[in-house]
Formats: structure tokens, sequence, C-alpha cells
């Protein structure tokens, strides 16, 4: 008996650490992740999924997957009341089916497709004030039948996942897509204001050719937006692929180079590279560092003064990649420091007419991570800033 006591302390013990380790994220995937591992662990199962429900559809589907061969069910979706799953939706109660195979409401298609065996299932429903979110599964307990108890820790578990993933897909949307809009409103507004200049009829030769040049360059901001906005979405889900090959860091930065010259040119900023001698063929995804290289660089020219530096080192020892991007521009606030990276945060130090949506290190940063490696700053107020990506070098053999 006071073991039992002891238990219920420690599994409560558990759900306020769980609480705690739910609120901490609002990357919707990482967090049904962690739902996930949290439900085979507090309830001693051996697999748990996850069902997010569409309430325009009134449909169920799988949102997570525990292994690689649950991802063929994450395309099935269950139509309320059919399924276990279906059924706790229906009547948001939760279920106990200690043998599935004689329970009728038992769906055999996403076991058949599993490949996994179910013997036993609990499901509780995810609400909030009576709201469905979802459904919350574990299947298969370790030992034995499932017990009240585990009953209980799975629908305190719900109850705390449904605030989480509501909290994160709120936060995802809302302040995405405001951002997007407040975005893309400012050269919308200067194309319609140039367009209407335009049809002037007492305006010049020599003034429409600038007009429609500043049209072209709203549009090229447009585009770089949306195309911002995509990446940074398909981070977050977990839909950007990577594609690691090897290439020639030289060529890399010859291009990066190439390409943000004209903006160096157009603030009287030189741009100055060191490239150690014994640089390797990097094996990682280019086209994503060369996003990285892009941004830093871009960084470097935007945020410095008139006739400013921007130096980009590459160097290496036996197992790091080393790459800095210094300049002799505006510096970051000590106290913005610990925010850089962070989706949206611009320092408080930036003029407003430098334009920028606060995403661009954030998605750097998540590449760099994407590839094992880390991203650090350092930064002197009207001095200048330094970002160094260190990035692991495979071990040839
Ligand atoms: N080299 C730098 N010097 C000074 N401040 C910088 C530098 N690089 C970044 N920052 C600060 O960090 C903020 C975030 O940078 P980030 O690249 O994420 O966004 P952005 O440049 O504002 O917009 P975007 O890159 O999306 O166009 C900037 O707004 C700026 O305040
Ligand atoms: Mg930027």
């Amino acid at each position: 008996m006071k073991n039992d006591v002891a238990f219920r302390i420690e599994r409560y013990r558990r759900i306020i650490d769980v609480s705690l380790d739910l609120a901490s994220t609002l990357d919707l995937n990482e967090l049904l992740k962690r739902i996930n591992r949290l439900a085979v662990e507090l309830t001693n199962a051996e697999a748990s999924s996850i069902l997010l429900y569409d309430e325009r559809k009134n449909q169920l589907y799988f949102a997570v997957a525990d292994n690689p061969e649950t991802e063929a069910a994450l395309s099935s979706v269950v139509v309320p009341p059919e399924s276990i799953a279906g059924w706790v939706a229906t009547h948001r109660e939760a279920v106990f089916v200690p043998d599935v195979q004689q329970d009728q409401r038992f769906f055999r298609n996403v076991e058949q497709m599993l490949n996994f065996q179910t013997r036993s299932i609990m499901a509780t429903p995810m609400l909030i004030k009576g709201r469905l979110i979802g459904v919350l599964e574990t299947l298969n307990k370790q030992n034995g039948p499932f017990t009240e108890e585990d009953l209980e820790m799975l629908m305190v578990l719900s109850a705390q996942a449904a605030v989480a993933i509501e909290n994160s897909r709120l936060f995802q949307q809302g302040d995405l897509i405001n951002e997007l809009v407040h975005e893309i409103r400012t050269p919308l507004s200067s194309i319609s204001t140039i367009s209407y200049l335009l049809q002037r009829p007492d305006v010049s030769e020599t003034q429409r050719q600038e007009l429609a040049g500043m049209i072209q360059k709203e549009i090229e901001r447009l585009n770089g937006l949306t195309n911002t906005f995509l990446d940074y979405s398909r981070l977050e889900s977990g839909r950007m692929r990577f594609t690691p090959t090897p290439f020639d860091l030289s060529g890399l930065i010859e291009e990066c180079v190439r390409i943000v010259s004209p903006q160096a040119i157009e603030k009287g900023v030189r741009l100055e590279k060191e490239l150690a001698a014994n640089l390797p063929i990097f094996n990682g995804d280019r086209d994503k560092l060369k996003q990285v290289l892009l941004n830093l660089l871009s960084n470097a020219i935007k945020y410095n003064r008139p006739r400013g530096d921007v130096t980009l080192k590459l160097w290496r020892n036996e197992k790091t990649l080393f790459i800095s991007v210094s300049d002799t521009g505006v510096g970051i606030p000590p106290e913005d420091l610990p925010h850089i990276g962070e989706r949206f945060f611009r320092a408080g130090n930036v003029e407003r007419k430098v334009t920028g949506t606060g995403l661009g290190l954030s998605i750097c940063k998540h590449i760099v991570e994407a590839h094992a490696g880390q991203m650090q700053v350092s930064s002197q107020i009207n001095q200048g800033t330094t970002f160094t990506i260190e990035l692991p070098l495979k071990d040839p053999a």
C-alpha cells in the first residue's frame, strides 16, 4: 500500500514535468512527438498514436508517426463514429478496450497497414472546454491489462496536450499570417502608388522608366518575402527536405559574393573574403547553406555603415568547418543578443527604413542545426557584429 502511494506521487510528479515540458515548445511537430513519447511512457504501453480532429470535415487524421511504418497511416482518416478513436470522438468519452479482437468498433485497416498487432487500446479525447482537438490512444500495455490509473494518467495528459496543441496552432497561424499580411501590404501599396503615377499623362519617358524599375524592385521584394515565409513554415512543420551532396566550398563562396555584390556596391560597403588553403569538400545541402550565407552577408551589408567592411572567413580544424561573417556596422544591443535568431525578432537599434521580416536568422539557425552545427553571434554596439557557424566535418572513415 505504501508503495502504491509512493508510486502515485511519482506519477503526479511526472505529470507536472509533463506539463512544463509541453508548455516549453510551440513547434507543433515536436510537441506531437513529445505527447506520443509521454503517452507510451506514462501508461507503460508499446505504442501510441495521436489523431487530430478536423472540425469542418468531421474527420480524424493520424498526426504523428512513432516509427517509419506508421508513416503509412498518416494519410488515413477516420470518420467518427467508425473505429475506436471515432467512438471516443463522438462520445467525448475515454475507452478501455482490453481485447480489441472482441470489439466491434475496432478498425482493422490501419492495423493491417501498420503491420502492428494490437491487443489492447486505451483512448481518451483531447478536449478544451468540451471542444474536441483530437484523440490520444495508447496500444498494448507492456505487462497485464491497462489499469484505472493508466487511464487517469492518459486523461491528464490529454487535457494538457489539447491546450498545448491549440496554443502552438494559434501561435503559428496567428502570428505567421498576421506578419505575412503586414509585410506584403507595404510593397503592395507602393506598387499601387507607382502604377497610379505611371498612368498620369505628364510623366516623362525617363520618369516612366524609373517608375517601372521601382515596380520591378517591389515585386522582387514580394517574391523574396513569399519565399522566406514558405521556407519558414516548411521548417517549422518539418516539411523541409535536406539533400546532402559533396560540394566545393570556394565555388559556393564565389557564387554568394557575386549575388550580394550589387547590394554592397549600392550601400558603399567593401566585401572581403579570407579562405584557408586547406578547405575540404563539404558534404551538406548546398542550396540551404547558400541561403544561410546569403542571409548573413546581406545582414552584414544591410546593418553596416557607409564605407564599412564585411569580411567572410572560412577555416577548419580536424573536425570542424568554421564560417564567419563580420561587419563594421551598427552592432546589436547586449540586451537583444539573447533573442537573435528568434522568429520575427528585430533589434531595437534597427532603423525603421531598413526592411526585413526578422525571419532570416531563424531560418539560418534551423538549417545550421539540421547540419548538426551551431551558430554564434558576438557584437559591439556601433562597432560591428560577427556571426560564426561551426559545422562538423564527417569522419572520412
Ligand atoms: N550583422 C548585423 N548587425 C546588426 N544587427 C543585425 C545583424 N544581423 C542581424 N541583425 C539584427 O537581427 C535581426 C534579425 O535578423 P534577420 O536576418 O533574422 O531578419 P531581418 O534581416 O530583419 O529580415 P529578413 O532577413 O527576414 O529580411 C535584424 O532585424 C537586426 O536587428
Ligand atoms: Mg536578414
